[in-house]
């Protein structure tokens, strides 16, 4: 009897010294498994951060997504570049709560149609492809017409489906998203003072945003360059005339009426 409960303590150790090491060898074995060898193949240790605040309907901001953007985005750039587009722009929390946009409620329901896109498909040229279609056809639609057939066109021609989009909006999820980076935008050092407001591992390039090719390669560190470096041509966005091109920031209650962000701009030059 007296050598039973040694006995069933020895076993008992025994089991749980196997079970432990056996469930630590499975654990290392899954870490260093194929997942690892993927991330290994995929990873780009030297790419170079592109962020981009913009608000849909800030014209230079789609002007910016539309042309020199989406371009850059269909070449070999690509390789280099971790893209992150940060649609909040000049927007403002009220004391209720309320969001207060720019260019008013149209461009808060597009921030966030946009914001959900990001978030349904996190892979930068697909919700980029979706976003680029998105900003041609709500000006093409113009203001207050028809925001919300934008995105079911687009997700349609693209063959994105819809109802996702849908659902991240009228679940309160795309306001959730749409505060982060709210947050993100406020938390910028230094602040944004106007959009198209782009930074480059870090850095804003302020009215240059145009030459950001330009900057995103001299920026890489790894040892080749893509072919997309080799022909960067300075901005098509003339400097002289930069400060017309951007929507400033701190204008949300006057900037309701676009004439008064016209006068706004150009008291700026
Ligand atoms: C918050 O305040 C703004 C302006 O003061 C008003 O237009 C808006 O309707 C208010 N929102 C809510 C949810 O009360």
């Amino acid at each position: 009897m007296a050598s039973n409960p040694v006995l069933f303590l020895f076993l008992l150790s025994f089991l749980l010294l196997v079970s432990v090491s056996s469930s630590h060898f499975s654990s290392v074995a899954m870490k260093s498994g194929p997942l690892h060898s993927k991330k290994n193949a995929v990873a780009n240790p030297e790419k170079v951060s592109l962020s981009l605040y913009y608000e849909t309907l800030c014209p230079y901001c789609r002007n910016f997504i539309v042309d020199p953007l989406a371009k850059a985005i269909n070449t070999d750039l690509m390789t280099i570049l971790d893209l992150e587009m940060v649609p909040w722009g000049n927007a403002m929390i009220l004391p209720n709560t309320s969001i207060l946009c720019q260019h008013g409620e149209d461009e808060c329901y597009l921030n966030t149609i946009h914001a959900c896109v990001i978030n349904i498909w996190p892979d930068p040229i697909k919700h980029f492809n979706l976003i680029q279609c998105i900003e041609e056809q709500s000006s093409a639609i113009g203001l207050g017409n028809g925001a919300d057939a934008s995105y079911n066109i687009c997700a349609k021609q693209l063959g994105f489906p819809a109802k996702p989009i849908k659902y991240c909006y009228e679940s309160g999820r795309g306001r959730q998203l749409l505060l982060q980076y709210g947050s993100k935008t406020d938390n910028l050092n230094p602040p944004h003072r106007y959009v198209p407001w782009v930074v480059v591992n870090g850095t804003p390039l302020l009215e240059n945003y145009g030459n950001f090719v330009e900057y995103v390669c001299k920026s890489y560190g790894g040892q080749t360059l893509p072919a997309a470096c080799g022909s960067y041509s300075t901005s098509s966005i003339p400097k002289d005339r930069s400060l017309h091109s951007v929507c400033p920031a701190g204008l949300a209650g006057p900037a309701k009426d676009p004439t008064l962000v016209q006068e706004n701009m150009e008291s700026l030059a």
